[in-house]
């Protein structure tokens, strides 16, 4: 995760081959029960970092110079509408069929496409969050429908290592694969 970009842009075949890279998520039943809204350019982006950052003080100044940020959206609905259709049969539509809410793993597979994408093309990327608080309003900025929830956001841009803070992962070390992994048994 990169946590400082210039504001050097993003080539547009560059942003067009991330976007094909979240399209080929995997998703249960191929449902697809996601979207992803894009923001370039400072008419688009400084409503979003006004919004997402408004009480976040200065720690992510130095993201907003990034001059791409991808939504990706989870929509449930489409999930529950194709597991009702003949091949699959949960007819009655009930969340209680799921283990999980597969709307919004499927939909976290397309950001980690992204990721992984942007790194391949030499770039910089950072998944955070967007609480609660600020989905309605996130909504009505740029006119997403009710059905569809932000599972946060994948900010795409050129590093800037010098001023990048780091986050989480310079307080908390990654586990070993002997604290992760249970083999055979827990
Ligand atoms: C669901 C999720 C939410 C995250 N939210 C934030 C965030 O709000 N701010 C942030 O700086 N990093 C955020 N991160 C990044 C993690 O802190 C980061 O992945 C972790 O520290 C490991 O660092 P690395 O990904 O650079 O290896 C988030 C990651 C995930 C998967």
């Amino acid at each position: 995760m990169v946590r400082a970009y210039t504001d050097e842009p993003v080539a547009a075949d560059v942003v067009e081959r991330i976007l094909a890279a979240a399209n080929r998520a995997p998703s249960a039943g191929f449902s697809q029960g996601y979207a992803l809204l894009t923001l370039q350019g400072s008419e688009q982006l400084t409503p979003f970092w006004d919004l997402v950052f408004r009480d976040a003080g200065p720690t992510f100044d130095t993201v907003t110079l990034a001059p791409l940020v991808v939504v990706p959206l989870s929509c449930k609905d489409i999930y529950l509408d194709r597991y009702a259709r003949a091949d699959k049969g949960w007819t009655d539509r009930s969340e209680a069929h799921w283990p999980v809410p597969y709307w919004d793993i499927d939909t976290g597979f397309t950001a980690l496409l992204m990721l992984l994408a942007a790194v391949d093309e030499g770039l910089g990327a950072l998944f955070f969050g967007i609480t609660p608080d600020k989905i309605a309003e996130f909504r009505q900025l740029y006119g997403v429908p009710e059905e569809y929830v932000p599972i946060g956001a994948v900010v795409v841009g050129h590093p800037d290592p010098a001023a990048d803070k780091g986050g989480s992962a310079k307080v908390i070390k990654r586990r070993g694969l002997d604290e992760l992994v249970h083999r055979g048994s827990w």
